[in-house]
């Protein structure tokens, strides 16, 4: 079977995962009453410098495990909002360890396994943080590979890190449907050669237009 969404020729799916399968701003959502007035923005500054640093090392040659530049970042957020009390620190890091999956995750991922298609997850996450939301969020059954960019020692948007997937599974570039909530992960993919389906949640405003995602689509349920 296949969709516009999904091509005839697709042999798996492979999702992003912060953003895209586990909110990330689910941690601080479940501190929103000891972060005060300032959570949204907090939560926002947490995830911006934990993907700028994710570039910035790449870019400099350099790489540090996703879970040390989420921990840098946290920081960050704590001195840009320094009314906000430090000592919540241990509690958001456990809560991003376990963030909360989107609520259509589990069917879509079954559905797609129904259709006969892989599934896996290709992210910058280190393993161990990955295990940890996976698990979690009882999903380990549902996904056939997860893959962590840091077996390439970068970061996304390098190459390597999508060619991870050419080397996990037996399918050719065309034959991966690459699934994110971040643009600029889709221009990443869309550059290597996936179908790349972008989840809009958001309604936010296109860019990187000449790598452009295959399909749009404002949540995952639109995938099955
Ligand atoms: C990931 C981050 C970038 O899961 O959202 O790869």
């Amino acid at each position: 079977m296949s969709s516009p969404i999904i091509p005839a020729r697709a042999k798996t799916v492979i999702f992003d995962a912060y953003g895209t399968l586990f909110d990330v701003h689910s941690a601080v959502a479940r501190h929103t009453a000891e972060i005060g007035p300032d959570a949204g923005r907090f939560s926002e500054v947490w995830r911006a410098k934990q993907l700028e640093y994710s570039w910035v090392l790449s870019l400099a040659g350099r790489y540090e495990p996703f879970w040390t530049l989420t921990e840098k970042a946290l920081d960050y957020a704590f001195a840009r909002f320094p009314d906000v009390d430090t000592s919540i620190r241990p509690l958001l890091l456990e809560a991003y360890r376990s963030l909360d999956a989107y609520p259509e995750v589990r069917e879509t991922l079954r559905a797609l396994k129904q259709r006969g298609l892989t599934t896996g997850i290709l992210s910058n996450g280190d393993p161990a943080m990955l295990n940890a939301a996976v698990e979690s969020a009882g999903l380990a059954d549902d996904l056939d590979v997860i893959l962590s960019v840091d077996a390439a020692q970068v970061f996304k948007t390098d190459p390597h890190t999508y060619e991870l997937v050419l080397r996990a599974l037996p399918v050719t570039a065309s034959e991966v449907v690459f699934v994110s909530s971040n643009r600029w992960d889709i221009a990443g993919a869309a550059a290597f050669g996936f179908t790349p389906v972008w989840v809009n949640r958001l309604g936010l405003p296109d860019e990187y237009l000449e790598l452009a995602p295959s399909a749009v689509i404002g949540s995952l349920g639109e995938l099955d």
